[in-house]
């Protein structure tokens, strides 16, 4: 049976309509006003903007790091993204050093196989090209992972040196793909960090302290520049500061496909979360690390003005009682991540519309439309058009909201966000023509999500 969503307001990222929805199947058939019901499920939208579901481009799910493992998997993390109004998500897969690529993806895949209740994507993590590693990335692109994270931070473990990043860069010149960059200068950071530790400087605050925001900068810079020598577009990922957000926009400025992302932490925490007594600043314990509040005007003025084209959020939960612990009286051992996949779209809503921040268009724009186009989804996904998967939030602007761990779905003991009062929530979300969130009532079932195979030269390259 047909569905047909009436009486709504169709919000995508250039337009704002009075129209109708008319879904066939696991597809959106028409946009228009007037579409007659003719024996359609007919969902009242009356008050409601039709928005197409959010994409949460840059999520750790049960993923192995610093000692332990990201708290959510692939069932609790995917559920709670669609209490949020997020309905597909790229996650990472971790090469290991020494392995194939193909190995992470499968070991991902299985993670994922019975678990997934929304759509999922994967980037794949290099840590090592080796003999094989640039025909392993053009295989990953035949597998529709269409984009690579490679990191200039935490030496020892997920660094990768220039020499990798340049060839890995150009790898992507010739398949399409894209790099995505943990830009921080980690051998600088180390020695800063191995300093602290040696004067007794223990305490989670000195997580940020040691992480100054030109080691970002200098990296994003240098990531840019190997991307101009490559002839290949870069995405930086989690920007955190205005020191680095200025070697983005000066790139933009010259012509140069450079992209940034930042996350909801970035624009409304500062480092002030990190001296909460009792331990409690590992709650905020995530790299780069939260920055001075001078930061965060500058970030929200970038994503206004397309300096910064997405916001993700670097969803990589640990439980403070049991996960954050391991680093008690020693920053280094605090487990690096922070929880966020459920209240992405609620944030930015209430802090970027209601605050005058970002048009409601900016909104859809940032939080859906611009990642799918980056990462090779659209307008499959990201868009309410003829054609596209029927993956729709109707978002109740009036809804009032209060952010907390004893009601959120994410499998984590703490919420970053305890407390906020936010207006606008999800009130029904659709994944491909499917109801699996009414009114904070779960009817999605485990294992319904599907791999999205997503496709190279996607929005970077135009
Ligand atoms: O602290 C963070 N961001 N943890 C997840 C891994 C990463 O660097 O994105
Ligand atoms: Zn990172
Ligand atoms: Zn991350």
């Amino acid at each position: 049976m047909n569905t047909l969503i009436q009486n709504g307001t169709v919000v995508t990222s250039t337009s704002t309509t009075k129209a109708d929805v008319l879904i066939d199947g696991e597809t959106i058939r028409e946009v228009r006003a007037g579409i007659p019901a003719a024996g359609a499920n007919v969902i009242d939208a009356t008050g409601l903007y039709v928005i197409p579901g959010g994409i949460d481009c840059h999520t750790h799910l049960d993923m192995p790091f610093g000692g332990t493992t990201s708290a959510d998997d692939f069932e609790t993390g995917t559920r709670a993204a669609a209490f949020g109004g997020t309905t597909s998500l790229v996650d990472f897969a971790i090469q290991a050093r020494g392995t194939r690529m193909r190995d992470a993806l499968d070991t991902w895949w299985k993670k994922a196989e019975g678990r997934a209740c929304i759509d999922y994507g994967l980037h794949m993590i290099v840590t090592d090209l080796g003999q094989c590693g640039l025909e392993d990335m053009d295989d990953m692109v035949r597998e529709g992972v269409a984009s690579f994270k490679l990191f200039m931070a935490y030496p020892n473990v997920l660094m990768v040196d220039d020499a990798t990043i340049f060839k890995a860069l150009s790898q992507t010149a010739k398949n399409g793909a894209l790099i995505c960059m943990h830009a921080e200068n980690g051998s600088v950071i180390d020695v800063i960090v191995a300093r602290a530790i040696a004067e007794g400087k223990t305490a989670p605050v000195y997580h940020a302290l040691t992480r100054p925001t030109r080691a970002e900068a200098e990296a994003v810079h240098r990531a840019i520049a190997m991307s101009e020598i490559a002839g290949a577009p870069v995405y930086i990922v989690h920007l955190s500061s205005e020191d680095a957000l200025n070697q983005v926009r000066e790139a933009r400025d010259r012509g140069v496909p450079a992209f940034a992302e930042t996350c909801p932490q970035y624009l409304l925490l500062s480092i002030e979360e990190l001296e909460r007594p009792n331990f409690e600043g590992a709650k905020y314990v995530f790299t780069p690390p939260l920055r001075e509040k001078q930061n965060l005007p500058k970030l929200w003025k970038g994503l206004k003005h397309d300096h910064l084209q997405v916001v993700s959020t670097d969803h990589c939960p640990f439980c403070f009682e049991d996960q954050k612990i391991l680093g008690k009286d020693d920053f280094t051992k605090i487990p690096n991540g922070g929880p966020g996949i459920e209240n992405r779209l609620q944030l930015m809503y209430h802090y970027g519309v209601n605050q005058d921040q970002l048009s409601l268009n900016r909104f859809v724009e940032i939080t859906s439309t611009a990642p799918a186009r980056i990462f090779g989804m659209y307008p499959r996904k990201g868009e309410i058009a003829a054609g596209s998967d029927a993956d729709i939030v109707l978002w109740d602007p009036n809804a009032v909201y209060t952010i907390s761990a004893k009601t959120h779905h994410m499998r984590v003991d703490y919420s970053m966000f305890e407390g906020y009062e936010v207006t606008g929530n999800a009130r029904t979300v659709m994944s491909r023509g499917e109801v699996i969130v009414d009114r904070g009532q779960w009817l999605g079932k485990a294992g319904r999500g599907r791999y999205l195979r997503r496709a190279a030269r996607g929005g970077a390259w135009k």
